[in-house]
């Protein structure tokens, strides 16, 4: 979702350009317009927003419009207040043109606070909720107080998460505000300063951090009375915070599609190793983990989307292999859960970016009761990272399209290691995931993939697609829904195969596509049997299975993979996801109104 990059450095520096670089760099993220600030040559400010990719944007045509100085604030939107246009992209100004701002997330209040404004008369370029914030800052100024003071002022009164920064053009001040929403600080060579919201905005030029903390806001300083180093304050109170500076071992994952023509499918590809990566943990740390989870009185393992689905399949990996009760929760439902939290009750958060807000909110909620909080999460140094008690990287290195799957596949074999750890049996798990990435190497290759790709061909055209998984395989069905759904556009429905007789099977007709998944566990019967039905109303059978079935219409063989069935199963259809996309001229890397990194409820 949305993105900001600042920076700060020295004159003639073409601050315009490093910003639009770091932009470039949230591109994954998923935006419809974006936009940047900067100081002329005659110390003004100069604004450039554009609708659509900034891909096509060059350096040069950026460093035109806006020059090079030494300062510029950038930012990707995702438009949630006021359509998709220029004049909502920001930056927002004030009305005299001394302040800009960007911003991440959603003010909540934001009508109540405009109302004010617009009582006394403040003009307003837009319909966002991000503009009140230029306007406040300006009164603040107009009525005497300082720049970092007049920010304060309005930051504490805003209500939902957001991050967002404020640009005094005349006072040669920059505010980054962190209220709930990311934002990093980033120190580079000689006197170069950056923040962003995701370290993938500078990462390229420094790795040194300084992280802002919710509730907290960096004052950077540039021109005359310019300071080496931020400062840093808590917003209620006004007072000093002190920071360190961290530098982060995330190495810059290799950007380019190493020869591949998307980011999806290459990263499809590198789950020929990341399930290995993914594994790859401290004994010891696990058994500890194992014992919370074991001592726990309650464990919820909570996440959204993907994740969400992730969780569901760990609810019977945890129920099959360590013969333990775990709830599992979509992340937005889990308040309602509340009443069961104790501080003896153990969360396990799941995420690939460690930022999506609805888990941010379900931890403040089990925070709220005292309740543990674990994660695994892909990002280091991601909030989810920094507000949990425990964590446990999924190592499956930056994964840029929106559409997730080597951090599903990491998600799945941690979590069924966990699984294993709680059983006591760590080792065995280990030897079992092991075996799984190394079945998974020999199954992506190129034949495998032109088979897959047939299959696309055949179902290009459909318009509905059913999944039916039972057991562990029925929350994957659900993911392979949504990979459908969201990189071919086809209306994809996912269910338990003991469902089908309860409605879905009226929707069954000549040639409907039915994707069955089968593990050569004790539902492989039943599952056969739903496929069955399915064959006997004229469906059209695909079965994603270890060996071949009569009633399989197209059979994609995937290993026998005993409990790690569910990494096996969803990897074809992953496959076929992406090649759906590209034959329906779909680009599967950036599907339409979705974001890699949902920051907003
Ligand atoms: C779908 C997808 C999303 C994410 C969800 C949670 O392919 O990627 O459904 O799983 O938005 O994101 P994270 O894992 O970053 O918390």
């Amino acid at each position: 979702m949305c993105g900001i990059v600042v920076y700060v450095g020295r004159k003639g520096d073409g601050a315009p350009a490093v910003v639009l670089e770091g932009l470039k760099r949230l591109e994954y993220r998923g935006y419809d317009s974006w936009g940047i600030a900067a100081l002329d040559s005659r110390g003004r400010l100069a604004t450039l927003r554009r609708v659509g990719k900034i891909g096509g944007a060059s350096a040069d045509r950026v460093t035109r419009l806006l020059g090079s100085g030494s300062v510029a604030v950038g930012h990707t939107r995702w438009a949630t207040h006021g359509g998709i246009s220029e004049r909502n992209a920001h930056p927002q100004v004030d009305c005299k043109g001394r302040v800009a701002i960007v911003h991440n997330g959603i003010i909540e209040n934001y009508q109540e606070l405009k109302a004010g404004l617009v009582a006394r008369k403040h003009r307003f370029a837009s319909e966002t909720d991000t503009e009140i914030l230029a306007h406040y800052i300006e009164e603040g100024l107009a009525r005497g107080q300082s720049f970092s003071d007049a920010t304060r002022s309005i930051a504490k009164r805003l209500k939902g998460r957001s991050a967002f920064i404020a640009m005094d053009s005349k006072g040669g001040q920059i505010a980054a505000v962190r209220l709930g929403a990311p934002l990093i600080v980033g120190i580079g060579k000689k006197g170069e300063m950056f923040v962003s919201s995701d370290v993938n905005g500078f990462l390229e030029r420094t790795n040194k951090v300084m992280y802002i903390d919710d509730g907290e806001m960096a004052l950077l300083s540039f021109g005359k009375k310019a300071q080496k180093a931020p400062e840093f304050l808590n917003v209620s109170r006004g007072t000093k915070v002190r920071k360190r500076i961290i530098g982060i071992d995330w190495k810059r994952e290799r950007e380019s599609k190493l020869g591949y023509d998307h980011f999806l499918i290459k990263e499809i590809m590198e789950q020929k190793h990341t399930i290995a990566q993914a594994i790859n943990q401290d004994d010891a740390k696990m058994r500890q983990v194992a014992n919370r989870i074991k001592n726990a009185f309650g464990v919820f393992i909570v996440g959204a989307g993907t994740a969400g689905r992730v969780c569901a399949a760990g609810e019977y990996l945890f129920s099959d292999i360590a013969k333990r009760h775990v709830n599992s929760t979509v992340a937005s439902e889990f308040s309602s859960y509340r009443h069961y939290l104790t501080k003896k009750t153990l969360m396990i958060a799941v995420s690939q970016s460690g930022e999506t807000v609805d888990l941010l909110d379900a931890i403040d909620v089990a925070k709220s009761k005292g309740a543990r909080i674990l994660s695994l999460v892909n990002v280091f140094g991601s909030t989810l990272m920094r507000v949990s008690d425990d964590f446990l990287m999924l190592n499956a290195g930056a994964e840029k399209a929106v559409a997730s799957t080597k951090a599903t596949t990491a998600q799945l074999s941690l979590l069924t290691l966990l699984a294993y750890a709680t059983a006591g049996r760590l080792k065995e798990g280990k030897r079992l995931l092991l075996n799984t990435a190394e079945q998974v190497n020999d199954m992506l290759n190129p034949r495998y993939e032109e088979r897959i790709k047939r299959l696309a061909r055949r179902l290009r055209r459909s318009r509905d697609v059913f999944i039916i998984g039972r057991g562990v395989n029925y929350p994957i069905a659900e993911e392979a829904a949504i990979k459908l759904q969201e990189t071919s556009y086809i209306h994809a429905h996912g269910f338990a195969g003991g469902e089908l007789k309860h409605g879905p099977l009226a929707l069954i007709s000549r040639g409907s596509p039915c994707i069955a998944l089968v593990a050569n566990d004790d539902t492989k019967h039943e599952t056969i049997s739903n496929a069955m039905e399915v064959k006997a109303r004229g469906g059209y059978v695909i079965g994603v299975a270890p060996e071949n079935n009569e009633v399989f219409d197209y059979w994609l063989k995937v290993p026998d993979a005993g409990v790690a069935s569910p990494i096996v199963n969803i990897i074809p259809v992953q496959v076929l996801a992406y090649h759906l996309a590209v034959l329906r001229g779909i680009n599967p890397d950036y599907p339409r109104n979705l974001a890699k990194s949902v920051t907003v409820k």
